[in-house]
């Protein structure tokens, strides 16, 4: 048995979680678009062509924005191509995903749906292929009232409102080689200004995010960041983060441990843009928009997927079956996320629906729940209010996660306590909502929890994730293989919490103020 005690402080807290903290994204890529969330002609399909059976996990998984239309794909995209009438929209090669792309669905349609899921939305221009005049093209079709003639281009295909998208991202991923027109650090970094400018023009009232690099293995990791924030620190006010964690190495406990790097990652980033502002004596934080994070290497694409297309329309790609252990360091991801509340305000699940996602479907069939769908749908639910500062104290164990970049095998060395572990008080109730891992493949974990001063009295919920098979997945022939159960024995008395966590097990655990 594995021992671990936490202090938990009335005043010690990290910070409020912002509501856009449990996003998540929805790109024209696989069937996460057709066949995902939308599919005319499926039995549960409403007259816009939304499926109802995707829409009510939706709802249940709670996200609160969503970020469209990509991703790679945002990089070859045309806004045009996807707003009037559908019988006019053409069909395009999608070099990303090596797709045909029909345009049935667009930026019209993705406000509709978000509207209908009670969800923000979130949109990206173009930076790769288009520049900052189709950004700001595009803004005035979308949040401009009317009188002008793109905006009233939008009247024209019924939609007399303006959208009021708030949150925009200055392209996707323009450090990565296989983006359409990539773009070096400066070379980004100046087409980004120069967007957000006349974007904030046309509307003062938006938030915009730019792209920080697709991921920490990158080789300009670090620069990028520093120089594109030199460029663009006084026209926006996020920079954006990627991660996907991998089990490459077959190495659970690396893999368990990735989250930890997640950690590092924001902190240095954030360390970053702090030095960026130091440098100008300014008081401004830039923040962090963790806008793709998930598990992802079983369904990785490779060149050759390049050189033999095809071009199909809404092939069955990136469509990851997600076992015990993805949801594992998934949870593990949700809780890094919450103790950085302080500095990443926004984030997004990549991606919602088949590709790399939460909920799975047939085309013209079922859907589902994977694993993963469980701490992201806890996460959100009961993720909102102020984070405590956890003083964990917990043996630890040695690991050597392995996140290849390209042809080259980099490793990196982290030392992961077995529990990992997040608080988050909601202030109207001042109940406490804990959030743990188990990292120990083959021990339960005896917890303790300090509590004294923040006046709780009960456990009000209790909930754990586990399964002995970590290999096993929700399916559409048994969707229900993983889904939590109840925590026994959690306790508390005379201000501590008592709970044993089971080997490998994703816990969540609720307490109240009152007996
Ligand atoms: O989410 C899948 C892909 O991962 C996105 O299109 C891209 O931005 C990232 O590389």
């Amino acid at each position: 048995m594995v021992a671990a005690t936490v202090r938990l402080r009335p005043g010690a807290t990290i910070g409020a979680t912002d509501k856009r903290l449990f996003g998540a994204f929805i790109e024209h890529l696989g069937r996460c678009v057709y066949g995902g969330i939308y599919e005319p002609g499926h039995p549960t399909a409403d007259e816009r062509g939304f499926r109802r059976d995707v829409l009510a996990l939706v709802k249940e998984l709670a996200p609160t924005i969503m970020r469209y239309p990509g991703g790679n794909f945002l990089s070859g995209y045309d806004w045009e191509d996807g707003v009037g009438p559908q019988e006019n929209r053409p069909r395009r090669l999608d070099l990303a995903w090596m797709s045909t792309e029909t345009n049935q669905f667009g930026t019209n349609e993705f406000i509709d749906w978000c509207r209908l899921a009670n969800i923000e939305p979130m949109l990206a221009v173009n930076l790769g292929t288009r520049d900052g005049d189709a950004a700001r093209r595009y803004l005035e079709y979308c949040n401009h009232p009317g009188g002008t003639a793109l905006s009233d281009l939008r009247r024209d295909h019924g939609w007399p409102l303006p959208h009021e998208v708030k949150f925009w991202c200055l392209g996707n991923e323009m450090d990565g080689p296989w983006q359409m027109q990539a773009k070096t650090a400066d070379e980004y970094g100046r087409i980004a200004v120069e967007t957000a400018k006349m974007m904030k023009w046309i509307d003062p009232t938006i938030e915009l995010a730019a792209c920080g690099s697709s991921g920490r293995n990158m080789p300009t990791y670090g620069q990028w960041e520093e120089t594109v924030l030199e460029h663009s620190f006084d026209h926006v006010e996020y920079i954006s983060l990627h991660t996907y964690i991998n089990n490459y190495a077959a190495d659970v406990p690396a893999f368990l441990a990735a989250p930890d790097l997640m950690d590092g990652f924001i902190e240095e980033v954030t360390a970053i843009a702090d030095a960026v502002a130091a440098r100008r004596r300014s008081p401004k934080r830039i923040m962090l928009s963790f806008d793709e994070w998930n598990v992802w290497y079983r369904t990785r694409r490779k060149p050759e997927d390049r050189t033999k297309p095809g071009w199909p329309i809404a092939p069955p790609i990136l469509e990851e079956a997600y076992t015990m252990a993805d949801a594992l360091a998934f949870g593990g991801m949700c809780i890094s996320l919450l103790n950085h509340a302080d500095r990443v305000k926004v984030a997004c699940l990549a991606q919602l629906v088949n590709v790399i996602a939460p909920i799975m479907t047939e085309t013209g069939g079922a859907a589902w729940r994977q694993t993963i769908f469980y701490p992201f749908a806890q996460f959100s639910h009961f993720g909102r209010g102020t984070v405590l500062r956890a003083e964990v104290d917990c043996p630890s164990y040695e690991a050597s996660y392995y996140d290849p970049r390209g042809t080259q095998e980099l490793h990196f060395p982290v030392s992961a306590p077995f529990l990992k572990l997040a608080a988050v008080r909601d202030e109207a109730s001042g109940g406490v909502t804990i959030f743990t891992l188990n990292r120990h493949l083959t021990e339960p974990l005896q917890l303790k929890v300090d509590l004294t001063g923040l006046g709780l009295k009960s456990v009000r919920a209790a909930r754990q994730l586990c399964d002995r098979d970590l290999g096993a997945a929700n399916t559409a022939e048994d969707p229900e293989r993983i889904r939590p159960g109840l925590l026994a024995g959690a306790t508390v008395s005379a201000h501590v919490l008592k709970a044993t966590l089971q080997p490998a097990s994703w816990n969540m655990i609720r307490l109240g103020t009152t007996v």
